[in-house]
């Protein structure tokens, strides 16, 4: 499993994260982070990829301190990374193929000289074809990147996936398609995904379970339905009245 202990970052005086704990169990699993721009979602989310350590406090990746941790190969490849498709998470002068066929073979997933093989499977399972792998990142659409984005972070058979705002660049009707196919594989590959959003309306298509980040504290955290039905901090209210819905 995954966990953030007792998290706090500062910069200069002020925390961004305060003392924040979360856990990440294995398996098919979605946990929601929600909160305001600028409550620290992104902040958290790169502390539990080992991009930032934190002022105070430890993540622990199966029990062991990622900041102590000789060996940091098995962790690297366990969590991955998808986030909102910028155009710039990918780099532009590589064909998105020679990505992910970069990316086998730094982690060694599969035999040399197999990896182009591996690379067509990796895109079915997105719904793409053989014929995008010959593509540079600008000759797709938005949710053709985010694809490609999807396919590489599973090209290393992670464990946990934290996606940051994997779809909030993309018009809704892509956005859903996107939901169900990480939806999909996260059953498929049993999953473990930490979804940050700040639209409750993206967390419930995707998350049983949420958590409340505000000013760098989760003010509250539970079961999706039991924090829609009854919220008990004022900004869980807040982002739940926010959402448009059909008059019932
Ligand atoms: N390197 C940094 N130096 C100083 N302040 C930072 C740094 N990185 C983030 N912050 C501040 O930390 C706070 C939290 O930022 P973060 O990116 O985690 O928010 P967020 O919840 O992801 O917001 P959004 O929904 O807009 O993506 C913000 O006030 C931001 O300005
Ligand atoms: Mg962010």
């Amino acid at each position: 499993m995954l966990e953030a202990r007792d998290l706090t970052v500062r910069y200069g005086g002020t925390a961004v994260l305060d003392r924040v704990s979360l856990t990440l169990p294995e398996g098919p699993y979605g946990l929601g982070l929600i909160g305001e721009s600028g409550s620290g979602k992104t902040t958290l989310a790169r502390c539990l990829l080992g991009l930032l350590p934190p002022t105070r406090g430890t993540v622990l990746f199966d029990g062991a301190d990622i900041g102590r941790m000789r060996r940091q190969r098995p962790f690297r490849r366990a969590v991955q990374i998808v986030v909102q498709d910028t155009e710039g998470a990918l780099d532009p002068r590589m064909r998105v193929g020679t990505a992910i066929a970069e990316v086998l073979r730094a982690h060694r997933m599969v035999p040399r000289g197999t990896e182009r093989e591996r690379v067509v499977g990796l895109l079915a399972d997105v719904g793409l074809s053989a014929e995008h792998a010959t593509r540079y990142p600008h000759q797709l659409s938005g949710g053709q990147r985010q694809r490609v984005a999807i396919a590489r972070a599973l090209a290393v058979r992670p464990r946990f996936l934290v996606l940051d705002e994997p779809t909030s660049a993309l018009d809704t009707t892509v956005q859903a398609r996107i939901l169900r196919l990480l939806g999909g594989l996260r059953a498929e590959h049993r999953l473990s995904c930490l979804l940050v959003s700040h639209d409750l309306l993206v967390v419930e298509q995707f998350c049983r379970h949420v958590a409340v980040l505000r000013h760098g504290r989760i003010v509250e955290e539970g079961l999706l339905a039991d924090v829609l039905r009854n919220p008990r901090h004022p900004a869980t209210r807040r982002l739940r009245d926010a959402v448009p819905r059909l008059p019932s």
